[in-house]
């Protein structure tokens, strides 16, 4: 079963299978995410806002949790390259 994704405020939305990616969901969505790494994790600029549905997510890893950490990034975001979709979300993002 797809998970469906909603990008806001733009309200596009993409629907995908679960355990893809957030940034790969936004990508498909034809949105631009912050990302210096190459979704390695390592950079931290890809945080993106979960507005609904971050009950169904997995916790941060600990390579999340430290990365964030370390470029201090809010703990209101999550890396949208370490995030698995598990079920339909809304997110959002500062610059879009
Ligand atoms: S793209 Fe660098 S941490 Fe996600």
């Amino acid at each position: 079963m797809l998970a469906k994704v909603r990008f806001e405020p733009s309200g596009r939305a993409v629907e995908v299978a679960p355990g893809t990616s957030l940034l790969d969901a936004a990508r498909q969505a034809g949105l631009p995410v912050a990302r210096a790494c190459g979704a390695g994790g390592i950079c931290g600029r890809c945080g993106l806002r979960v507005i609904a549905g971050g009950e169904r997510l997995e916790p941060p890893s600990e390579t999340e949790i430290v990365t964030r950490r370390r470029n201090r990034v809010s703990e209101e975001l999550r890396l949208a390259c370490r995030v698995a979709v598990a079920g339909d979300l809304v997110v959002t993002a500062s610059y879009w």
